[in-house]
């Protein structure tokens, strides 16, 4: 019987997606209960107080349905931001964002240009609609190459997924970069620029968001709660529209009770609180400077970072450094996208995970 099935050939066909190691999976491979989570870019100071405040309160019922327009979060949200609620869409996580973006303008045989290294999912998911996927490699400097991404966004992709910050390698594109590429774009191009490290950015960094508005291209901007805001576990991100028909077929493309009523009022919650969330930007970034020199003390050579984490080239195959940093009680992500896998992508954590992370590349690096 089950030979007779048929899967979805582009779906049965998909690369895993890289994930960082389970806790508990860690926890019995190192052999012990200290473990540094230094594998999925979360926030180690956790989340506002005003959230579990507002988790703690009668406003949120589990027994009931939550709104599945996700109206209070959006408003909110256009309130901060100058758009229209009708140009904002809420989701699982960013994530499911990337997916309903797919869902709603690929059909197989489109094209979609991103980078390489890249964020799983801005491969898998154009995949899993059946396009193909042109990846522009970063430069040896660890850069954005821009001649050849100008070069793929002019052969008019459906799609262009860009992350900046770019998770993993950590650089952003500055204003003169980005007008260069938004000038690379023919018409029939969507443009999605993931800004999941918005936050991370270097004070007085180019406003992309601002830049693209002003821009004609059609354009989806992504962020999330998970990273910055400390939220990864309750699942919410957002996407900024260029228009109102963008949003309106992104969120067709979505399920509908997706946002689940716990995330929709932590959320809300979290963006009331930003003085939480930059104060908790600032000590990361302080303590991201500090472990960046560390490493390059060590002979490491590290990426540029605006982001949460670093990126840095292992001596040898990074799957080798990742499970000799394990056994020390420490999760980083191995890179394993073919021509990248000696690289890898370790978090900002506590100062304690980093002196942690310092020490454990000290020792290996005298072996
Ligand atoms: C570039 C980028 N985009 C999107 C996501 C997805 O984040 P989430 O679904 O938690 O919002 C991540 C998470 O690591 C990311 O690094």
């Amino acid at each position: 019987m089950r030979n007779a099935l048929i899967f979805n050939p582009h779906v049965a066909s998909l690369p895993p997606y890289n994930a960082g190691m389970n806790i508990a999976v860690a926890r019995q491979a190192a052999g012990r209960d200290d473990i540094a989570r230094l594998a999925s870019n979360e926030n180690p100071e956790g989340c506002s107080p005003a959230v579990m405040k507002a988790l703690a309160s009668p406003e949120f019922q589990p027994s009931r349905y939550a709104d599945p327009a996700c109206a209070a979060l959006r408003a909110a949200l256009g309130r901060r931001l100058g758009l229209a609620d009708a140009e904002i869409v809420a989701g699982n996580g960013s994530e499911e964002l990337i997916a309903a973006v797919a869902r709603a303008f690929l059909v197989p045989g489109d094209r979609v240009a991103t980078v390489v290294p890249s964020f799983g999912l801005h491969e898998i998911e154009p995949l899993a609609a059946g396009a193909g996927v042109v990846k522009v490699p970063m430069t040896p400097a660890f850069g954005f190459d821009l001649d050849a991404l100008e070069q793929a966004i002019a052969a008019a992709p459906r799609i262009v997924f860009l992350s900046s910050p770019w998770n993993p390698v950590g650089p952003a594109l500055d204003g003169p970069a980005l007008t260069r590429l938004l000038r690379a774009v023919r018409p029939g191009t969507l443009f999605v620029l993931d800004e999941a490290y918005f936050e991370f950015a270097d004070p007085g960094s180019v406003d992309a968001l601002a830049l693209l508005r002003a821009s004609p291209v059609p354009h989806v901007v992504l962020r999330t709660f998970s990273k910055a805001y400390g939220l990864a576990g309750l699942r919410v991100g957002y996407a900024l529209c260029s228009d109102a028909e963008i949003a309106r077929v992104v969120a067709a493309a979505k399920t509908p009770f997706n946002v689940n009523a716990a995330a929709q009022i932590a959320a809300v919650a979290a963006l009331d609180d930003e003085a939480w969330m930059k104060a908790s930007v600032e000590r990361l970034r302080r303590e991201r400077i500090r472990t960046a020199a560390a490493l390059a003390r060590l002979g490491l050579r590290v990426a540029e970072s605006q982001t949460n984490f670093l990126f840095f080239e292992a001596r040898g195959d990074s799957a080798e450094l990742a499970a000799a940093l394990l056994r020390r009680g420490i999760i980083v992500k191995a890179w394993r996208e073919p021509g990248y896998e000696r690289f890898v992508r370790a978090t900002i954590g506590t100062p304690g995970d980093n002196d942690c992370l310092i020490a454990a590349l000290g020792e290996l690096a005298r072996r």
